[in-house]
This record gives structure tokens, sequence and C-alpha cells, in this order.
């Protein structure tokens, strides 16, 4: 199974299958979310988690922790004065959120609001299994050490939670200014596996993706500058992990 599919009104009759699905690391792909209010978009992430706190400190909230995730014609930067990638058109290459944080979000959603016309901004998913299956032992190992730049830290990229494999990863931010060759050749061959194992789609309008941000890598395609495509986006973790 690729990800799970369920209609808006069957969400809270399934939320339990939704939690395991999520939890076994697949995505969940909830058709006909209303897109004219937050009300759906919040009743699930009361079902879900609370807000990350990586997130609430984020400015330009709806919500308190609903991110809108547009072209924003300038840029915006964090706070070390880097782009945002999902502020511009650019592609965004495979990764998960919150990369730089010691408890990254366990899941985001994302809820188009409007898709672009041109077909771009598609969306790639990886799921952290399918990389597993292919990974050789060497990068497998190397992965699991904390050589790698995590804003002023090192970190590792696969890491262990609850007895399961899970995976933290950004591949602009581990790159930046890094000068190692090992590093480097490791993220290149990640990426490379990650790309030959990773599914293309179209979020239509009302769809809201939920992925499991430490066994799910996501990213999009470039889209036109003026089109207009619009998301939602939030971060959650599990509740009862502080
Ligand atoms: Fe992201």
């Amino acid at each position: 199974m690729i990800y799970t599919l369920i209609h808006s009104n069957h969400f809270e009759n399934n939320a339990h299958k939704i939690l395991q699905n999520l939890g076994i690391g697949n995505a969940v792909l909830i058709k006909n979310v209303p897109t004219q209010d937050n009300i759906s978009l919040l009743s699930y992430c009361d079902i879900l988690g609370v807000p990350s706190k990586a997130t609430i400190r984020y400015p330009n909230l709806q919500d308190d922790f609903i991110h809108i995730v547009q072209d924003s014609q300038v840029p915006i930067k964090d706070k070390n004065d880097n782009i945002v990638i999902s502020s511009t058109s650019q592609e965004f290459d495979l990764h998960t959120d919150e990369y730089f944080h010691s408890n990254p979000a366990d899941y985001v959603l994302l809820h188009c609001i409007k898709a672009d016309e041109n077909n771009g901004g598609l969306s790639r998913i990886c799921f952290l299994s399918k990389i597993l299956d292919k990974i050789p032992e060497w990068l497998y190992q190397n992965l699991q050490e904390e050589i790698y730049p995590c804003r002023k830290k090192k970190t590792s990229i696969l890491f262990t939670e609850k007895d399961r494999l899970k995976i933290k990863f950004n591949p602009y931010e581990i790159l930046r200014d890094c000068e190692n060759p090992i590093i480097e050749n490791a993220v290149k061959e990640l990426l490379n596996i990650a790309h030959q194992r990773m599914i293309h789609f179209a979020l239509e309008e009302g769809d809201c993706l939920i992925l499991n941000n430490k066994e799910v890598l996501h990213g999009r395609t470039a889209f036109s500058k003026n089109s207009g495509r619009l998301l939602k986006r939030v971060r959650l973790n599990i509740t009862n992990i502080k």
C-alpha cells in the first residue's frame, strides 16, 4: 500500500486506523477536506497531537499553528539568513521537517487549498522502509553516526525511537558549508536511493496529506511563480512525547 485514502466525512470514524497507519510509517491522504476555513484541519490536529514547539515560534500563522505555504515573491529568510525554500516556487528536494530540532515533528499535514494549474508543485514522497530495502551496509552504518551538521551541533540521520528506526534529514542544511567528503558522499547516496524509490503525485484542491515525518521523506517539484499554488501546513507532535 502506498497510502491510505479516506474521504473527509470518514476521518473521525477511522481515526484509530489512521493513527495505526501513521505509526507504521505510512502516509494518509484525506480527500475533499473543505478549504473555505480551517475547521476540518483543526479537528484532525485535535485527534492527532499537539502543535510542535518549533512551529509555534514561527511568524504569520493562522489559528496559532497553521502555516501558509506559497510563493511569497520575496522569499522568507530564517534567523540564520538562509532562504526558506517552502516560501519560494523552487524545487524542494526530499527532506523531513524540523531537521534542526531535537525532537522533530511526528506528523506533517499538508492541506491543498489551490493546486498549480500547470501541473507544477507535484508532491514527492519516499518511505523510509523503501530506502532501507535498498541501502548498502556502509551507508546504513554511516547514517547512524552523529557526524552530520545540524546548525551548531552534530546529529545522526538514522536514529531509533520506541524500537523503530527513524530518519531526520535535510540535505540543504547538512550540505550548507560542509566540506567533508564522507558526509557529502553519504547524503548524495541517500538521495540517490530515495530518488529511485520516491513516488510523485499531484495534490488536488481539498486533499490533505498526512505524513509520518520521522519515517517518510517529502518534497515537491518547482512551480510557476504566479500560479497561486497554496497549501496549509501543520506540524504536530504526538501528545505523550514531551
Ligand atoms: Fe517540508
